[in-house]
C-alpha cells in the first residue's frame, strides 16, 4: 500500500520509516499513517474534477479519522471537511480549519450544535429533517445570519459492495424521502427563505461501494428533481452532493476502481442529465472518507501469547483488538497482515489473530498467512486508517493507542497514547454523604 516497502533488514517500512523502529519508539498498538498516500488520494480526486473543467468540492468525511493533525493536512490539501458532531466541529476549529470549507452533517443535530455552526460561520449545513429546518429558521432569524444548506434525500438506492438495489433504502433514518413528497415539502419550506440559502441536494448511498452504476443512478434522480423544481419555481440549485462510499482494497478479494473512475462516470452522468433536462451543470461535491484515509493507516501490534487447538487452529494474540479495531467483530470485516519484523520470510503458517479483550469474538483476522511467529514479533494490519481509531473504545479499560504520521522518511506523534490516569480522568469517587436528593 502506498509508500510501503521492505528494507534491507527485512522490516516493513511505512512512509519511508522502519515500522519496527516505530514500534520500539512509540510502543504498540500503534496506528501509523502514510501521509503522502492521503495527499495522493486527495489530489487524484481533485485532479479528475479539474481535468473535467467542472465546479467541485472534495470534502474529507472525517468520521473516518478525526484528529487535529489530519485536519491540518486536509486543509493543506485544500479539501473541504465533513463533520457530524460538535466534537468533530470543535476539533476542526481548534485545528484552524478554514471554517467556510466545513460541512455539517447528522440526523439529529442539537440546537447547541447548530448554534455552534452559525457562530463559527461554517460553509454549509446538510439538512436532514423537518425538525432541523424549524431549528435553522429560528436560529438564522434570531441571529440574523445567513447559512448555506443542502437537503439530504434518500434516493431509494441501496448500494452494496458488488451490486445495488433500487428499493429498500427508503427506510432509512437519514434524510427526506424523494418519492413521497418529503423532499418537495422541504424544498418549499426553504428555497425562498431570507437567511437560509438552498444550495442543492445531497445523498449518500452507502459505503465500501465498488460499483459506479449506483452513483450514476443517484445523480440522475437528484438532478431530475432539481430540474423539476426549476420548472415549477424558476429556482436553480447550484450544487449536487453525491456523498462518499468509494470502496478500497482490504484484502485481495476486494477489487475497487481507481477513485478517478467513479468521479469520471459521475461527471459524465451529471453532464448528460443536465443536457437532457436543460439544467445548468451544477457543482459536484463528494465526501470520501475511507477512500482518502483507509489504506493510509496501518496498525502495528506486538504478538504475545500463542495457543494451538490441536488439529484445529493456531491462535496468535496481539496487544490490542476490538478496542482499537471494532470492524471485524462488528461487520465481519476482513484485513490483510504481515509480520513487520520478518517481512521477507516465507508464509508457511496460518494463524487466527486474536485480540486481548475478554470476548471470544475479539478476533482481528480469521486465517492470516504468516511466517512462523513468536512472542515479540510485530504484526502489521493494513488498511486500518478509516473507522479504526475513530471507532476505538476503552472496552475492558484498555487505553487507546497512539497515532503517528510517517512521511518522507520522518515520523511524528500526533495523538498520545492514553494512560491509565487518562482512563480514570472523568471518574468521581462515591461517598454516601455526597448523595443529593
Ligand atoms: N458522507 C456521509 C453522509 C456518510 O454518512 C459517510 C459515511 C461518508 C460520507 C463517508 O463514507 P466513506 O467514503 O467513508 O465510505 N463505520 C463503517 C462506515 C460507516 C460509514 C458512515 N457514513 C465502517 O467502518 O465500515
Amino acid at each position: 500500500y502506498g509508500t510501503q516497502t521492505i528494507n534491507e533488514q527485512g522490516h516493513l517500512t511505512i512512509g519511508g520509516t522502519d515500522s519496527v523502529e516505530l514500534a520500539n519508539t512509540y510502543g504498540t498498538p500503534l496506528y501509523v499513517y502514510d501521509i503522502q498516500l492521503f495527499r495522493d488520494r486527495a489530489r487524484a480526486f481533485q485532479q479528475t474534477f479539474e481535468e473535467a473543467g467542472i465546479g467541485y468540492q472534495v470534502a474529507y468525511a472525517s468520521k473516518a479519522f478525526s484528529t487535529i493533525a489530519i485536519y491540518q493536512v486536509a486543509a493543506e490539501e485544500s479539501l473541504s471537511l465533513d463533520v457530524v458532531s460538535a466534537g468533530e466541529l470543535y476539533t476542526a476549529i481548534k485545528a484552524g480549519y478554514p471554517v467556510e470549507k466545513i460541512h455539517f452533517h447528522g440526523n439529529n443535530k442539537s440546537l447547541e450544535e447548530l448554534q455552534m455552526a452559525f457562530e463559527a460561520g461554517i460553509g454549509c449545513i446538510v439538512v436532514d429533517n423537518f425538525h432541523e429546518i424549524d431549528l435553522l429558521k429560528k436560529l438564522s432569524e434570531q441571529l440574523k445570519r445567513p447559512m448555506n444548506i443542502l437537503l439530504r434525500v434518500t434516493p431509494g438506492i441501496e448500494a452494496h459492495t458488488h451490486d445495488y438495489i433500487t428499493t429498500g433504502q427508503e427506510d432509512s433514518k437519514f434524510g427526506f424521502d424523494l418519492k413521497n413528497g418529503q423532499a418537495d415539502k422541504a424544498f418549499q419550506q426553504t428555497y425562498d427563505h431570507g437567511y437560509l440559502k438552498l444550495m442543492g441536494l445531497h445523498c449518500h448511498i452507502g459505503s465500501q461501494i465498488f460499483d459506479t452504476a449506483a452513483f450514476q443512478l443517484a445523480s440522475e434522480k437528484l438532478l431530475q428533481k432539481m430540474a423539476a423544481w426549476k420548472e415549477e419555481t424558476g429556482y436553480t440549485c447550484p450544487v449536487l452532493n453525491l456523498g462518499g462510499g468509494f470502496g478500497i482494497r482490504y484484502t485481495e478479494e476486494d477489487q475497487p476502481l481507481e477513485p478517478a473512475v467513479y468521479v469520471k462516470q459521475m461527471i459524465e452522468t451529471v453532464k448528460q442529465t443536465s443536457e437532457a433536462s436543460g439544467y445548468p451543470i451544477p457543482e459536484i461535491w463528494i465526501e470520501p472518507g475511507r477512500s482518502l484515509i483507509g489504506d493510509a493507516g496501518t496498525t502495528l501490534y506486538t504478538i504475545g501469547s500463542m495457543k494451538e487447538v490441536p488439529g484445529t487452529r493456531k491462535y496468535a494474540a496481539v496487544d490490542g483488538g476490538m478496542s482499537d479495531n471494532i470492524r471485524p467483530a462488528l461487520y465481519g470485516a476482513k484485513y490483510s497482515s504481515l509480520l513487520a519484523n520478518k517481512a521477507n520470510a516465507v508464509l508457511d503458517e496460518t494463524y487466527t489473530i486474536a485480540g486481548k479483550c475478554c470476548e471470544s469474538g475479539d478476533k482481528l483476522i480469521e486465517e492470516a498467512k504468516l511466517p512462523a511467529a513468536e512472542p515479540g514479533d510485530i504484526l502489521s494490519v493494513f488498511c486500518t486508517g478509516a473507522y479504526g481509531y475513530s471507532m476505538a473504545s476503552n472496552y475492558n479499560r484498555i487505553a487507546r493507542p497512539a497515532v503517528v504520521f510517517a512521511e518522507n522518511g520522518n515520523h511524528q506523534l500526533v495523538v498520545k497514547r492514553e494512560t491509565n490516569e487518562d482512563l480514570i480522568k472523568q471518574d468521581l469517587s462515591y461517598s454516601q454523604q455526597a448523595l443529593k436528593k
